[in-house]
């Protein structure tokens, strides 16, 4: 194992380069693609504590989003609300599952509208009062290090970055993330580099920066301009993970994306179950065949193979062809 990188609280990280939480993308079969090559931690995708509140059935979808597996240490549970005492709440009792989190995260991003409308995620933002009374509950209540994962602001006009990382920081938590965006941008325009490096220099506490990083280069790029601890890595990861392996798109070869792909489709059939497993691998199937020679005769049978053997056969039939 690679040497420790930084702390957060007292959990080592053994590495710079970090999956991005990712809806419907950084589930289990992802998350251990993404590890195997690289990625030095894991999160889960963001999940309602209001959902958690309302069930405790373990096959519910919120729950099955907090599987891990052991071997993804240092593991973070991601998760939003509205109400701060129910997400205290819900935290405390996640840090008390078998097995538990190493640590617990809050997100702080998302501009979903009917999430950040009602003052979660990104909307959260509006109100630093209130992250500063969720932080100091979630740490003095809590025994496992808090952490936030935040935007710029809401809108250009009123970017609270520099207040919010020091509220994140005075009130315990043990990790900031930073994607340089507000919220009324989405995921347009260029993130915000120099705004991760007011961050990094107003708070003591590690901090991750995130947003753009689409190559292996840009994430040496990101450190040197900010100064950060790690870089997350979020839409590039998605089609080349390699990237946690320090390898580009182009890098990648035709059959090392053919056995990595064969192995994704079996962690998803093995986890969700033949008919889920094959529909939620067809999002990542698409982006790892993009850009390969005659894809148009791969993507059908590729995308509808209901077994690996099945996969197995359109690929072999395709670079058959590929090859006369
Ligand atoms: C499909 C998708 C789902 C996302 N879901 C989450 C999420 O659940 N939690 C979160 O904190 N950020 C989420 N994000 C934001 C990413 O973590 C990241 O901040 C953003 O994509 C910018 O990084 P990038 O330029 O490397 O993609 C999501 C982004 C995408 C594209």
């Amino acid at each position: 194992m690679s040497a420790v990188a930084f702390h957060i609280g007292p959990v080592p990280v053994h590495g710079r380069a970090i999956l991005a939480p990712m809806d419907g993308f950084s589930d289990l079969p992802f998350r251990l693609i993404c590890r195997e090559l690289g990625s030095a931690m894991s999160y889960t995708e963001f999940v309602n504590v209001d959902e958690l509140a309302a069930t405790r059935k373990r096959d519910a979808k919120c729950w099955r989003k907090l599987v891990f597996d052991l071997s993804e240490r240092p593991m973070t549970f991601q998760i939003y609300g509205h109400d701060v005492d129910r997400m205290i709440a819900v935290a405390a009792k996640l840090q008390d599952q078998d097995p538990a989190p190493d640590i617990v995260d809050i997100n702080m991003g998302c501009y979903v509208r009917n999430i950040a409308e009602r003052g979660a995620g990104s909307g959260m933002l509006r109100f630093p009062d209130r992250i500063a009374r969720l932080f100091a509950g979630l740490s003095s209540q809590l025994h496992l290090p808090v952490t936030g994962k935040m935007r710029l602001g809401w809108d250009p006009s009123s970017r609270v970055h520099v207040e919010v990382a020091r509220i994140l920081e005075d009130n315990g938590a043990r990790l900031i993330a930073v994607h340089g965006r507000t919220k009324s941008q989405g995921y347009g325009g260029q993130a915000d580099w120099d705004a991760i490096a007011e961050v990094r220099q107003a708070v003591k506490v590690p901090v991750i920066g995130n947003g753009d990083v689409k190559t292996v280069a840009d994430i040496a790029r990101l450190r040197a301009h900010t100064g950060c601890d790690a870089v997350m890595i979020g839409r590039a990861a998605i089609g080349n993970p390699w990237i946690f392996a320090g390898k580009d798109r182009e890098q990648v070869t035709f059959d090392e994306k053919v056995a990595l792909m064969r192995r994704h489709l079996q962690l998803n059939l093995d986890f969700y179950g033949q008919r889920f497993g094959l529909v939620l691998f067809r999002k990542h199937a698409a982006r790892y065949i993009h850009g390969l020679p005659d894809v148009e005769r791969l993507r059908v049978p590729l995308l509808t193979a209901r077994t690996v053997a099945a996969f197995d056969e359109a690929v072999g039939a395709w670079a058959f062809a590929a090859q006369a």
